[in-house]
């Protein structure tokens, strides 16, 4: 079994195995006393998951009450972050009792806002189910939901006590999810690790699956150690985003996340080489991993309808907007630009 420090404020394990998830009552037990649990999930999420989980926690002295939510972004909102408050009010959970998260990206957002202020913070475990889930939104303690005005607009840094991942129940995503959360390991390839590039670039996935998740998540660990709250170095992590998430807007999120940051950093990586910023090996062997990782390399978009949507980034601050910049594969910096420079960013990271 991989085991991963994360040095938080609030430190906790991360860890890694195939088939943690029977044992998920026994090592829960490990960092909480028999409770009162509440499993969050949602209705996407295979059902024998929760039931295995369910079996293990009651089996290791857990009472447990399940409740699921509807699967989607449309449904990570406050109407379901009130119906989980509800339910563990009507348990009742109280300040000794724990929430586990058994579930995407989704999940583990909205279950972990949840327990953030329920009677002001109570713990939570993290079971992420999807390769997303897995190397990114369950390490680091960011919670949300969405507002309508935009996506996370509402949430808590808030850590979980534990993270378990089952590399099972990722080894057998369909090929989108699977791809949804390569993006992201790309990322970490990109960001800070040459050999991990290379694992991907060799089409690694699936075969080094855990291997790859803890490399991920050693790396997401350290960069959250060093700036919990997101207020520099931490901002690494957006390699990718910028671009990404105002290619999701350009599309109304006809393109899911994963498909967006592949996008986005073929895109800044581009613009800089064109700037004279970056190896520009850096850019065919970024698209031969996102390739292999079943992930597209080309922007269906304009640039105009890119620069729209950056420039309705919450991440702007000001004048100003913080690009992540490769340098070469396996090192990037951070380099804020002022506004009116996105456009001709995006013009190089365009022209192919
Ligand atoms: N907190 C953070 O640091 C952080 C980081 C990145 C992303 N996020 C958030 O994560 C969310 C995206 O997460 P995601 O990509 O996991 O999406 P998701 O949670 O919506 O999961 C994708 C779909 O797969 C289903 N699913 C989950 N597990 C499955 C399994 N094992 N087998 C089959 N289907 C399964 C879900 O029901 C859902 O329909 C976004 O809302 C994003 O904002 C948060
Ligand atoms: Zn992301």
């Amino acid at each position: 079994m991989s085991t991963i420090h994360i040095a938080a404020g609030r430190p906790y394990d991360v860890l890694i195995e195939a088939g943690l998830l029977k044992q998920c009552g026994q090592l829960i037990r490990e960092v909480h006393a028999p409770c009162s649990v509440a499993v969050v999930t949602d209705d996407g999420v295979p059902t024998h998951l929760a039931d295995t989980a369910e079996a293990s926690l009651k089996q290791a002295g857990f009472a447990v009450q399940r409740i699921v939510f509807r699967q989607g972004e449309a449904h990570k909102n406050l109407e379901t972050l009130s119906d989980l408050l509800e339910f563990f009010a009507s348990i009742p959970l109280t300040r000794g009792d724990l929430v586990v998260a058994l579930g995407g990206g989704i999940v583990g957002d909205t279950a972990g806002f949840a327990a953030s202020s329920y009677l002001r913070g109570i713990p939570f475990v993290q079971v992420p189910t999807t390769l997303l889930a897995a190397v990114d939104s369950s390490v680091g303690g960011k919670t949300a939901v969405n507002l309508q005005a935009g996506k996370n607009l509402t949430g808590a840094f808030w850590q979980p006590s534990l993270v378990i991942c089952d590399t099972d129940i990722l080894a057998v995503l369909n090929d989108d999810l699977m791809a949804d959360g390569a993006a992201e390991c790309v990322k970490y390839g990109v960001l800070g690790d040459a050999e991990l590039f290379a694992m991907l670039e060799q089409g690694g996935l699936r075969s080094s699956m855990k291997e790859i998740v803890t490399r991920c998540v050693e790396m997401k660990g350290r960069i959250v150690a060093e700036d919990e709250h997101d207020t520099g170095s931490r901002q690494l992590l957006n390699l990718g985003h910028t671009l990404g998430h105002a290619i999701e807007r350009a599309g109304n999120f006809a393109l899911t996340h994963g498909h967006g940051v592949a996008i986005g950093m073929v895109l800044i990586t581009r613009a800089a080489i064109a700037r004279g910023l970056c190896e520009a090996s850096a850019l065919p062997r970024l698209t031969n991993a996102l390739k292999a990782c079943g992930l597209p390399v080309e922007c269906p978009y304009k640039r105009e309808q890119l620069l729209e949507a950056a420039l309705r980034d919450k991440k702007r601050q000001g004048g100003s907007i913080t690009l992540v910049v490769p340098k070469a594969i396996g090192s990037t910096v951070l380099m804020p630009v002022p506004v009116e420079e996105l456009s001709a960013w995006i013009d190089d990271g365009l022209n192919a």
